[in-house]
């Protein structure tokens, strides 16, 4: 898969992109993420990329032209058939498992990330695709939101994390929350690993494992548990 992401902020992606899952899924050659400088294709000779809404308002707008022509200029060198074109923004659909298995499945992302107010309406009407929001709070730009996205889409392309076992027992690929997992020692500082789990008794320790993904969903997320129990009814 390869991932290129248009922002105002190049060196903030950098760390992420050198450290993380992204860094060990680029060693194996699976994905390769190029942050793109949306400075550098502005044609105003200050680099100006944003200015003031039209009908007034506080905050600044991103101006169409960098923004269409780094897009063309990222599209030129991929040429992908049906690209998806990427905005993260608070207006946008909420980011779930099911969305980032879904983009997983693309040879092709571009990533914008919106400063300010946001960016011109016209290069949302006529380029993106997907517009999604990673939760109901304001950040003050989409990298950070870019880097979740692409963090939560790239470990579930096969090859990327060790087993795809480990991505797909996780939370959210799952109905219910993960459940508490324990390791070595079986007591540190008078904290003990619950006895079931060193009984050898697998049927046992799956029921357990069972019980507090239940507990643990109930508690915290009612609306994923209702979600469950309807649908342990329907089978
Ligand atoms: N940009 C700013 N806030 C955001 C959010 N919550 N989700 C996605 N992109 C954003």
């Amino acid at each position: 898969m390869k991932i290129d992401v248009l922002t105002t902020f190049p060196d903030m992606l950098v760390p992420v992109i050198e450290s993380s899952i992204a860094r060990i899924a680029a060693e194996k050659g699976i994905v390769s993420i190029e942050p793109h400088d949306i400075r550098s294709f502005s044609e105003n000779k200050h680099g100006k990329t944003d200015d003031y809404p039209f009908g007034g308002g506080d905050g600044m707008v991103m101006t169409p032209q960098p923004l269409f022509s780094g897009i063309r200029h990222c599209l030129d060198n991929v040429k992908p058939e049906k690209p998806r074109i990427i905005f993260p923004t608070p207006d946008g659909v909420p980011f779930s498992q099911d969305l980032a298995e879904d983009l997983a499945q693309e040879p092709y992302l571009l990533m914008i990330c919106g400063h300010y107010k946001g960016i011109d309406q016209r290069v949302r009407d006529v380029w993106v695709t997907d517009e999604i929001s990673i939760g109901d709070y304001v950040l003050t730009g989409g990298e950070i939101a870019s880097l979740v996205i692409i963090d939560a889409v790239i470990r579930l392309i096969p090859g990327v994390i060790g087993t795809l076992d480990s991505a797909l027992s996780d939370s959210f690929s799952h109905p219910l929350l993960d459940c508490p997992w324990y390791t070595r020692p079986e007591v540190f500082e008078d904290l003990k690993v619950p006895d079931v789990l060193l009984s050898g008794h697998h049927a046992r320790i799956e029921t357990w494992r069972q019980e507090e993904r239940i507990k643990k969903t109930r508690e915290r997320r009612p609306d994923l548990y209702h979600k469950w129990l309807s649908e342990q009814k329907k089978d």
